[in-house]
Parts: structure tokens; C-alpha cells; sequence
């Protein structure tokens, strides 16, 4: 796959279609087709491009492979394909490459190279297939194809909202025959006859946009045309200038450890790939791999992603940030919704802020009857993620102006719900009832010690984000501050008698109350009860629910982000306990286990975990469906994991203001291990060397 912030677009082949799944998906575009998911777009296929002969597609069939090979060139962002396929008795090599514009984000170019080992009449096919893949329901409609000279032109808007959109592509090639024009309803190509002579190489090169909206079709024909004249290798060579840059500051190194590298650098790549092009959009739990998840937000995001972007690019993390600042009026409707004041964020965020969740997410393999999930009104710990990365985000770049650009207020209206959604149950003392924490098997719990900790550290964040405003700008902050002026007492009064978990005389913390009546069952047990592959183990009748299997990290994931909240025994003792007990439903999982494990002195017993955790993509070694629903793609917070147990795990790196701190917490299967990191602007550069520490300050470009 690659992509960059504004769209990804599969690894599929130049002649696949929307039945091998072909996606040109967009950031931020949704519709709906009638009562099926609201979910993001993807557009008319411009890369499209097939050779055939007698009239039959020259295609991968079994019998006629001679060689084929497919690579993601991560540093350079491009996907190359090599094809050798048996024709008649004659070999046609088949090379094609692609790329994500990283510059110009909303184009897209390939290159397509044939030739063969004997004379052979062929027929090349280019053009843009309006057959679109789309996994609930088809969303562009009115589509219409043009043509003339230099460009073919699809056109068509969504559904719900007639967002007008268009897809133009220019082409080159290096014969000197013209082309008929092929035009139905569902595409246009360009076919070139061609009688082709062995040796010699035939290409085409493919330039590719999209307009989302009211864009000039004018203004992209004639980037279109400069891209053209520029050429495809120019292009990449501009587009490598990027990824050298982002490889510089983003790379990180672990020796020789081949798994270990391969699955960080591909989590990088990823990383990278879908850094935001603007506050308008974020990123989504898949990423732009699809449609799965609906193309929405969740907290993934803030939660797993944000620190490598906070060590890298810090453009992007604010646009994190913006992104929800901008959702905020969704984010009070949803409260409204549920009768709370405030905001109350959406577990699956679309633009705005709408909450894409549905109220049956999953379904019963065995009826096919849809299940009844919570996820959207029980996860309340949400608007907690937001807060914590902002928290981040302003202590680390020392940037409070996005505090008065929305971001105070967004603190004040995530706040006052928190302290109108937890319950006074003494004098002095509220507790949170009806919710659930990250671990999704268990719903409507009580004093989710997670969810607990995130509204203590939500109001926390907030208070000292006042103290912080006024010291900046006494004036404007009061102005702010004055509009929820009556609100602070009862956020103060909750700030300080919140219920905060205690660990039990074996040191251990809660997840929930109630959780340790639970059956005390190994997720093994669980799991041979299983009557169907993807049956879901949560919920009302799920098989986890009566017992102490877990999803996903939850009290563990707590642990990390409050290192300084409870002794390293109870850390230790929490570790042990609740490792046995989960399950790693989530891919949000594993990593955090490894994390907490390297801090602890124990890299090496959940070193497999960490590889496992980040290698998900590589391996496909993860469910793609869950309770009938199809959630596989690519796992972004998966991706985000595997950079934070390197880099605040293995390398327990902290930062104090403009103050970096790290230690050697590597596993023995790592020796060394390298790092940059930007702090307020100058670059560090961290390296362990048989288990020495030593931070090098750069010079920032
Ligand atoms: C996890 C959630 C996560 C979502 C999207 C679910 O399986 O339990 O924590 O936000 O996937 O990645």
C-alpha cells in the first residue's frame, strides 16, 4: 500500500478491479447509502491498465506464471511490480511501479513497462474503471467519463451529500501509434495495438488526480501536464528528496536484528505515510487502507500514534490535535444526545466530529443476528485520549497558542462532561458507573480504573492548563475561563475525590469492580469454547464476559502512560497478572504489554510479543473478522505500538520540558539501537551501545 495523509491506494495490480479489491481511498470523504455504514470513499480507479491478447486479459492465471513478484520500496514510498507471464509460448515481462505524491498530495503516478522474448501482437488497455470496491454500498453515483487529446476524465458525487468529485489522467508512452478511444458506462481506456519486437521495452507513464469538491479541473489538468512533461523518474527522484528527509529524522535503527527492523521500518513507513495533511482531516484506525472501521478516527489515534509524531513531526501532531478541536461541535451533540453537558468525543469520528459507531457493530456468526455493542456510549475514556495528547503535545513543544486556538475550550467541554457523567456518592466521593475501558469484552462496568484515572488526569490537564494560559496571557485566558467560570467548582470538587484505583493487598489493581469474582479462566479455556472462528467474546452473552479475560490492555495500558502513579512492585505484580489474563483481541495490544515489560526489566520475557505486536501487517497473523464483521487492513495503532515499546520501552526515553532523558531497557536480542527525536526544534540523536546511553545534540535544518 502506499499513501500520503490525503489517500492510500492498495497494493493491487495494474489489471485488477473492484473484485480484487482495488481502493482508491480518500481521507475525510463519507457517505452512506441508505441505512447501511457511513463510511469513507473510495474513488474511480485511474491506474487501471491491462495488456491482452486475441482479445483474452493477459492476467496472473495459475497456469501461465512464469515469475511473479511484488515489493513496497519503503524508502522510497513505491510499489513495484515484476511479471513474467507465458503467452502462446511467448514470455511478456511486465514491470510497473507507482508512487504516492508526497508534494502534491492529490496525484498519483505510475509507470508501466512491457516487452517480450519473441514478435507479439498485443493490446494495451489504460484508462479509469468507474467500477468501484466498496464495502457498503456503492457511493459515487451520476458518474460520467469525458475525454479529449491529453485527458480522461471520470466525474460523479457522493450520495448523501452530492459532493461533486472527479478523477483526470493524463498518459504518456514511448511508440509512436495512436490510440482508439474505448468509452462505456463504466470507464474509459485508451487502447494501443501494438505488434511488439522482442527486446525492445514499450512504457507508459500515468499521471493521476483527484478533485474532492468545488476544485478547478483547469488548475489539476495543468499540474497533470507538468507532471507529464516532467517525467515519472523526475518525479520519484523529487518524491525520494521527501522520504530521505522523513527517513532521517524518523528512522529507527535496531542493529541486526532482521525482524525487529523489518517490522519497525514498515510500521515508520506507515506512519509517515498517513502523517495528516491538514487539521481537516486525522487518521484513521486502518488508516487509508479501506473502508473497514468506516474510515473513522478512534482514539487509536491519539493514543498509539501521536508520540512518533510528536518526536517527528510536530506539523502533523497539532493537525492531530486541530482535527478534534474542529470536531468539538460533535462532540457536544453527541453529549446532548446521551443527556450530558459538555462533550463527549465519538468512538468512531467522521468529519466534525459525527460518531459513525452503530448500535450493533458485530453480529451472531452462527444467526447472522446483529449484536447489541456499547462501544459508543460506553467508552467514555475517549475525550481522557485527547486530553492526555494535548497534555503532550503542550509540555513538549512548549506551544500553548493551540490552547487559545480552541484548545482551552475543548479541555473546559470534555471536562464538564466528565464531571456531569460521574455520580456524587458521598460527600466526598464520585464514581463512574456504565462504562468501558479499552478492554471491550466487559460492558457497562463500574469505576473502569482506566477510564477513573483518564477523567482525574482530564480535569488535571485542564487546571494546570489555566494556571499555565494565565502565566502566558492573563487577559485572554480569563476570557476563556469566564465562560465556564460556574462550571470550575464542581470540576474542582471532582478533580479531588474522584475514585482512584487502590491496589489490593497482592498489589493488584481492579480493572473494574467486580472484576476479580470473575471466573478465573485462562483466555485459553475461553477460546476452546469457541463455536465459530470469529465469534465475538464480549458483550451480553459474549464467552469472556463472565470471566477475567480481557481484550486488550487496560490496567496495563494505564501503567504506561502514569509511569510515576504506583511503585515498580505493584507495576510488576499488575504485569504478571493480567498477561496471563488477555487475550490480545486487539492488535492495540500487545505492544503495550511489551512496553511496560521493557521498563520493568523485562524485555526479553515479551520480546515475542513486542515482534508479534509489530508484525501484524507483515505476517497477516491477526483476525480480520470479529463477530461477522470484516476489520482487517492495515493496523495503524499496531504500527504506532512498535515505535513507542522501541523508543519508550527498550530505550525508556522521558522528556521534562526541553530535558530528554533515556536508558538502556534493551532485550538481549537487540544491541543497538538509534533514534532521532526533535525537542522544541533541535534534534537529538539517541544511541545504546551495549547498554550505554548517549543522547548528541544536531543542528536543526
Ligand atoms: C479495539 C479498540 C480500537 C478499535 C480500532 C478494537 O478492536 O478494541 O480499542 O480502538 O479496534 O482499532
Amino acid at each position: 500500500m502506499i499513501a500520503n495523509g490525503v489517500y492510500g491506494y492498495r497494493g493491487t495490480l495494474d489489471e485488477d478491479d473492484a473484485t480484487k479489491g482495488v481502493a482508491w481511498n480518500i481521507n475525510g470523504l463519507y457517505d452512506r447509502v441508505g441505512e447501511a455504514w457511513r463510511e469513507s470513499v473510495n474513488l474511480y480507479n485511474p491506474l487501471y491498465t491491462i495488456l491482452s491478447y486475441r482479445g483474452n486479459p493477459i492476467t496472473l492465471s495459475d497456469d501461465r506464471v512464469v515469475r511473479h513478484k511484488q515489493q513496497l520500496g519503503l524508502s522510497k514510498g513505491q510499489h513495484v511490480r515484476n511479471s513474467v507471464i507465458d503467452v502462446d509460448g511467448t514470455q511478456v515481462h511486465i514491470h510497473s511501479e507507482r508512487f504516492a505524491d508526497q508534494h502534491h498530495r492529490n496525484l498519483l503516478h505510475a509507470s508501466y513497462a512491457f516487452s517480450c522474448d519473441q514478435p507479439l501482437t498485443l493490446e494495451l488497455y489504460s484508462g479509469i474503471d468507474g467500477i468501484v470496491y466498496d464495502l457498503s454500498g456503492s457511493h459515487l453515483e451520476n458518474t460520467t467519463f469525458d475525454y479529449d487529446e491529453s485527458f480522461l476524465i471520470a466525474s460523479g458525487q457522493t450520495q448523501e451529500q452530492k459532493i461533486p468529485v472527479h478523477v483526470i489522467k493524463t498518459m504518456k508512452v514511448n511508440f509512436d501509434i495512436s490510440p482508439e478511444i474505448i468509452k462505456d458506462n463504466n470507464k474509459v481506456l485508451r487502447r494501443w495495438q501494438l505488434t511488439m519486437e522482442p527486446g525492445r521495452t514499450y512504457k507508459l507513464s500515468i499521471h493521476a488526480g483527484m478533485i474532492i469538491g468545488d476544485g478547478d479541473i483547469e488548475d489539476l489538468k495543468q499540474s497533470l501536464s507538468e507532471a507529464k512533461k516532467k517525467g515519472y523518474n523526475h518525479l520519484l527522484a523529487d518524491n525520494k528528496e521527501f522520504w530521505d528527509e522523513k527517513w532521517h529524522i524518523s528512522d529507527v535503527d535496531v542493529g541486526h536484528h532482521d525482524k525487529a527492523d523489518k517490522a519497525l521500518t514498515y510500521a515508520i513507513y506507515m506512519l509517515i505515510s498517513h502523517r495528516p495533511p491538514s487539521e481537516d482531516v486525522s487518521i484513521p484506525a486502518r488508516g487509508l487502507s479501506g473502508q473497514v472501521y468506516k474510515g473513522a478516527v478512534f482514539w487509536d489515534t491519539e493514543m498509539y500514534m501521536f508520540p512518533f509524531y510528536l518526536n517527528t513531526d510536530q506539523a502533523a501532531a497539532r493537525n492531530i490535535l486541530r482535527y478534534r478541536i474542529n470536531g468539538l461541535s460533535g462532540a457536544k451533540q453527541k453529549a446532548k444526545e446521551y443527556g450530558y453537558k459538555g462533550a463527549f468525543y465519538a468512538w468512531e469520528s467522521q468529519e466534525n466530529g459525527y460518531d459513525a459507531c452503530s448500535d450493533y457493530n458485530l453480529s451472531d456468526p452462527d444467526t447472522g443476528k446483529p449484536v447489541r455493542t456499547y462501544f459508543k456510549e460506553n467508552q467514555i475514556h475517549i475525550n481522557g485520549a485527547i486530553a492526555y495528547a494535548l497534555n503532550q503535545y503542550v509540555k513538549r513543544t512548549g506551544d500553548v497558542s493551540i490552547l487559545y486556538e480552541g484548545g482551552l475550550e475543548m479541555l473546559f467541554e470534555t471536562a464538564v462532561f466528565y464531571a456531569d457523567r460521574v455520580k456524587q456518592t458521598a460527600k466526598t466521593k464520585y464514581e463512574c458507573f456504565g462504562v468501558m475501558g479499552p478492554d471491550e469484552y466487559h460492558e457497562h462496568v463500574n469505576n473502569n480504573a482506566y477510564t477513573n484515572v483518564m477523567i482525574y488526569h482530564t480535569l488535571d490537564v485542564l487546571i494546570s492548563s489555566i494556571v499555565l494560559l494565565r502565566k502566558d496571557d492573563r487577559e485572554k485566558t480569563n476570557a476563556i475561563v469566564g465562560v465556564y467560570q460556574k462550571r470550575l467548582k464542581k470540576i474542582r470538587d471532582v478533580r479531588r475525590h474522584i475514585l482512584m484505583p487502590k491496589p489490593n493487598e497482592d498489589g493488584l489493581i481492579e480493572q473494574f469492580d467486580g472484576y476479580f469474582e470473575l471466573n478465573d479462566v485462562t483466555p485459553k479455556t475461553v477460546l476452546k469454547k469457541k463455536r465459530s472462528g470469529n465469534e465475538y467474546l464480549g458483550g451480553k452473552d459474549g464467552l469472556a464476559t463472565p470471566t477475567q479475560v480481557i481484550k486488550q490492555a487496560d490496567v496495563i495500558l494505564l501503567l504506561v502512560l502514569f509511569p510515576g502513579m504506583f511503585p515498580l512492585s505493584i507495576q510488576r505484580a499488575n504485569l504478571d497478572y493480567y498477561a496471563t489474563r488477555t487475550e490480545h483481541g486487539s492488535t492495540l495490544s500487545k505492544a503495550m504489554y511489551a512496553q511496560l515489560a521493557a521498563r520493568l526489566g523485562k524485555a526479553n520475557d515479551y520480546f515475542d510479543m513486542f515482534l508479534e505486536g509489530a508484525s501484524v501487517d507483515l505476517t497477516g497473523e491477526y483476525k480480520d473478522h470479529a463477530g461477522g464483521t470484516y476489520i482487517g487492513g492495515t493496523h495503524l495503532a499496531a504500527c504506532g505500538g512498535a515505535y513507542m515499546t522501541t523508543v519508550y520501552g527498550f530505550a525508556g526515553l522521558k522528556h521534562k520540558k526541553a530535558m530528554l532523558m533515556a536508558e538502556s531497557n534493551m532485550p538481549k536480542a537487540i544491541r543497538n539501537l538509534h533514534f532521532r527525536v526533535n525537542m522544541r526544534g533541535n534534534i537529538a540523536y539517541v544511541t545504546i551501545r551495549r547498554n550505554i546511553v548517549t543522547i548528541k545534540w544536531e543542528e536543526t535544518t
